[in-house]
């Protein structure tokens, strides 16, 4: 049977092109469109890989809580990988227009809020009697272990900025590779008892550090915060991006690091003594902004607002 239905001519128009753009290839448009005919139709499940992604949560015990601890897991490493899709196209584009910029630094801080407003799900979502059993099976595995996390860094800032405040002044000047050994970062999953690193510290370099040197390099001259100075810092928009950068420096360096350190606190809270006692590690020291004091921007604050750096947020929620 026929089908006498004149073709419509915008049909027609888009065959046209069609044609055009698979001759210019050396390519037959008749078998692409036979391709067409036999294919099927793309179903949502299919395009985001649903039945893979809801797979992938696999806990190591029996304790139902655990399920969350992975899942929120999952979500904040999509999370980074979000912030890390935004900070690869702003610090690969060689002229970022002052829209572009202030438009993916929006994206990015979007992104941590969320990750900071959802933080409770660790701190409140889980049986503490659970956590403190399941976690047993998990060790010497940690959050610390995130390389996302450590690449986010390297995309914001100077590595001199990551360094531990102790080291910086000799540091100064100084070649990646140097600057890499006194990340701030090696000094955290340290025993207490001894002062030696963990197999949690020792692992995670092994895997990652060529990573880290080689994103080290590659980003001297395009990371964030030398994007602002050479393309920004006498812009007609400098305000409006000093007021993100300043936003996005709080939400990782300050706001996030304490909303993560809550869940420490409430799991884990023990005495020095008694931390050394079980080979438990230099967190407390370890984790609070207001001992790293990092920044991505300290040219961006006061003397004053860095010596009290995350102090008056951490009051807030000592308060709560
Ligand atoms: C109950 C929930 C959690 C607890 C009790 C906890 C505990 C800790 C502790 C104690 C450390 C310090 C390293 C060490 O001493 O071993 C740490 C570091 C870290 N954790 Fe968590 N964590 C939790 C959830 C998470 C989640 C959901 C993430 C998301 C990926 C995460 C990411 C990190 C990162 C990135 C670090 C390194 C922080 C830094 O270097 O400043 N943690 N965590």
């Amino acid at each position: 049977m026929t089908d006498n239905t004149p073709v419509d001519p915008v049909l027609l128009e888009q065959l046209k092109k069609l044609q055009a753009k698979y001759n210019a290839m050396g390519q037959d448009l008749s078998s692409y469109l036979d391709g067409l005919l036999y294919a099927d139709y793309l179903t949502y499940w299919d395009y985001i890989h649903l039945d893979t992604l809801l797979s992938l949560q696999n806990p190591k015990t029996q304790f139902p809580d655990e399920k969350i601890f992975i899942l929120y897991h999952q979500i904040t490493e999509l999370y980074f990988k979000l912030i890390l899709h935004e900070l690869e196209q702003i610090t690969a584009n060689p002229q970022p227009g002052e829209a572009f910029f202030i438009d993916r630094l929006d994206r990015v801080i979007r992104y941590f809020r969320h990750l900071e407003n959802s933080f409770d799900v660790m701190v409140q979502g889980m049986e503490k009697e659970q956590f403190l059993k399941f976690r047993m099976a998990l060790l010497p595995a940690s959050g610390f272990q995130s390389a996302q996390y450590r690449m986010i860094e390297l995309y914001s800032t100077d590595m001199i900025n990551l360094v531990s405040l102790n080291d910086r002044p000799g540091l100064q000047g100084a070649p990646i590779p140097a600057l890499l050994e006194k990340l701030y970062w090696r000094s955290g999953a340290t025993e207490l008892a001894s002062g030696t690193k963990t197999l949690t510290l020792r692992q995670f370099e092994q895997k990652y550090t060529t990573e880290f040197q080689e994103a080290g390099e590659r980003l001297k001259s395009t990371n964030l915060l030398q994007l602002y100075q050479t393309h920004f810092s006498a812009s007609p928009q400098r305000e409006a991006i000093v007021a993100r950068l300043r936003e996005f420096d709080t939400l990782a360096n300050v706001l996030w690091p304490l909303a993560h350190m809550r869940s420490a606190g409430h799991y884990l809270h023990k005495s020095p003594e008694d931390i050394k006692a079980t080979g438990g590690t230099n967190w407390q020291k370890y984790l609070p902004p207001r001992f790293q004091k990092i920044s991505f921007f300290p040219a961006l604050w006061s003397e004053q607002e860095l010596q009290e750096w995350g102090k008056a947020a951490f009051m807030e929620t000592a308060a709560k």
